[in-house]
């Protein structure tokens, strides 16, 4: 795979490559099916962006650590398992511009594989001998954990508030970047201040990285994502653009859509017009530039260096994607350098069977 994404550092992308190595041999299983999946999935692409952040965060402190690659290779393979699962949960036919994993071996074989991938990160960080490490994963971890669960509960819930849905996105995802910015900047030894300020400026970073990624559900072209786009509000997942939608005046037609006991395609189709054309999208950009400036403001009181440049490029990478409402030109990603091979991703089909979920 390439690391295109990390041009502006080639430091970071040598360091970068030898954590490719890592994530590889440690995906591999005796049981050729896990092995298969795993490399499949690692082999996709991805932009690396947890164990970059492990990476960058480590030259804050003193210390130059031997275990370092290891940690930045354990939270990719955690990210990946949770990868595989969400794609089961939300019926999402391809990842990374890939077959997802349970598309291509099926939904068993990727609920182990998931499974495994979290035993092999696991494995990976008690190499490193820090009970505080592991102790952070595992909480990191419980927090995906119960996150996605609540939203899995809170399914088309009409009257979803805003603050429950920060709350969500702060456990499912941000929580992630926030430990592992924070576990680079411990094993390097930096002081505690920097610690805290390392794993801030993560949690904001990936708010921000996914209300980003709820716009694009909207705004985005699945051939530029490499994964399917218009699924979130199907699958009964309202979010920010949708909650602000909701709270429209103009879009009570929404509400109504929402809470029919069925909802037909031509529903679905009349529902994301609803969204595209309330000020949803645009009142989530604000939040979205609210949780990038509050980033920046982290990074501006770090001391200044090559990774602080490099941690402040990714924010604008973030905001270089012009989100262009309801854009007939497929908008280039700067996240997603595009998938290899797109052609055999077929558009997913969703539905919403009532009494089923
Ligand atoms: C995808 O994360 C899941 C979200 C938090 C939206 P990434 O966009 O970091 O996925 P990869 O690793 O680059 O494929
Ligand atoms: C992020 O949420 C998933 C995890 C944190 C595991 P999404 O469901 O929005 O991610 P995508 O859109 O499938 O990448
Ligand atoms: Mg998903
Ligand atoms: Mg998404």
């Amino acid at each position: 795979m390439t690391l295109d994404f990390w041009q502006d550092n080639l430091e970071l992308q040598v360091q970068l490559e030898k954590v490719e190595e890592i994530i590889f041999d440690h995906v591999k299983s005796r049981e050729n099916t896990l092995t298969q999946a795993g490399i499949q999935l690692a082999s996709a692409g991805g932009k690396r962006l947890r164990p970059a952040l492990v990476l960058l965060a480590s030259t804050f402190g003193p210390k130059s650590s031997g275990n370092i690659r290891n940690i930045a290779a354990a939270v990719e393979i955690l990210h990946m398992a949770t990868l595989i699962h969400d794609d089961i949960i939300d019926e999402s036919r391809y990842r990374r511009g890939q077959p997802a994993v349970h598309e291509r071996f099926g939904k068993d074989v990727a609920v182990y594989t998931g499974d495994y991938l979290f035993t092999r990160s696991i494995l990976l960080l008690a190499d490193c001998k820090s009970v505080d490490h592991l102790a952070k994963l595992a909480r990191a971890l419980k927090i995906v954990c119960e996150s996605e669960v609540c939203q899995h509960s809170e399914r088309y819930n009409v009257d979803l508030s805003i603050r429950q849905y920060l709350r969500k996105i702060k456990g499912k995802t941000a929580a992630l970047f926030a430990i592992s910015a924070s576990l680079g900047a411990v094993e390097s030894g930096a002081g505690q201040s920097v610690v805290a300020r390392l794993r801030r400026f993560g949690s904001y970073l990936g708010m921000a990285f996914q209300i980003r990624d709820d716009i694009l559900d909207f705004t985005g072209q699945e051939s530029e994502l490499g994964k399917p786009t218009s699924s979130d509000m199907r699958k009964g997942n309202f979010t920010l653009p949708v909650i602000y939608a909701l709270q429209s005046a103009a879009h009570t037609g929404l509400r109504s859509i929402l809470k029919k006991p069925y909802i037909s395609p031509e529903d679905w189709d009349a529902a994301y017009e609803l969204v595209k054309t309330s000020n949803g999208i645009e009142k989530s950009q604000i939040v979205f530039n609210k949780y990038c400036q509050k980033a920046r403001r982290e990074l501006d009181l770090l001391p200044h260096s090559l990774a602080v440049d490099t941690l402040g490029n990714v924010l604008s990478k973030l905001q270089l994607n012009p989100f262009d409402k309801c854009s007939t030109k497929p908008a280039s990603d700067p996240l997603f350098p595009g998938p290899s091979d797109f052609r055999h991703c077929r558009q997913q089909k969703c539905r919403r069977v009532p009494g089923i979920h």
